[in-house]
């Protein structure tokens, strides 16, 4: 069976982290192997990266700043896990990718499409998703879901990103949607406010087809 890179997108509390984890569960079952890593993160030098960028106390950061740090944690993970798994004919299911930079950096950010989709490009050499999942849902939504981090006392902990305000997160939303619009193909839109075992179902859906094998939840 044909090794696939697949990826999961969405705003800020739109659920990715949870579907894609059970994903992996009933890609494993069905025998397929699996490396399920999280962008930006994956290896250490990209976990340090992503300590940096997601960092409340740093405040203000340039964006080009910002886009060449989210661009030099993906060349890492892809170097160091992603293409050698892809190799080795392991699946690989990553947390948000090259996606996340058109849509956080070109478009909300305003860095522009053209410039991020160039340098992506360069940072990932090919190893281009076989299908993305785009999971949608409205801004409040996802902000009403919350990080899912949490301070000893229970007090939501918010990262750097999560801090922007609601204008920021739609133009995100609008930028995957604009997005998926023009990759049909590739990225599929989910409907998050659907139950979570309506997401994986739809999500399972579209990957039987990819794989040809029965998939369960
Ligand atoms: P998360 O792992 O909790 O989703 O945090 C990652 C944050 O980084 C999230 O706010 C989205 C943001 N991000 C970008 O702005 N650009 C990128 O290229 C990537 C991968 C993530």
């Amino acid at each position: 069976m044909k090794a696939r890179l697949i990826t999961f997108e969405g705003i800020e509390g739109s659920g990715k982290t949870v579907v894609s984890k059970t994903v992996c569960r009933s890609l494993e079952e069905a025998g397929i192997v699996v490396t399920h890593v999280r962008e930006p993160g994956g290896t250490a030098v990209s976990e340090a990266i992503r300590g940096i960028l997601l960092d409340p106390a740093r405040g203000e950061m340039d964006p080009k700043a910002e886009l060449f740090l989210y661009l030099a944690s993906r060349a890492q993970l892809v170097a160091e896990v992603i293409r050698p798994a892809l190799a080795a004919g392991r699946t690989v299911v990553c947390d948000r990718y090259m996606d996340a930079s058109v849509a956080y950096q070109g478009w909300a950010r305003g860095l522009g499409e053209s410039l991020v989709a160039r340098l992506n490009a360069s940072a990932v050499g090919g190893a281009v998703p076989d299908r993305t999942f785009l999971l949608d849902c409205p801004v409040a939504e996802g902000m009403s879901r919350g990080p899912d981090r949490r301070e000893a006392d229970g007090v939501a902990v918010r990262d750097r990103l999560e801090r922007e305000d609601v204008r920021f997160h739609e133009k995100v939303r609008e930028g995957y949607l604009r997005l998926a619009k023009r990759d049909g193909k590739r990225v599929v839109v989910i409907d998050a406010t659907q139950a979570l075992d309506e997401v994986v179902r739809a999500i399972l859906g579209n990957l039987e087809r990819l794989f040809s094998v029965k998939l369960t939840a």
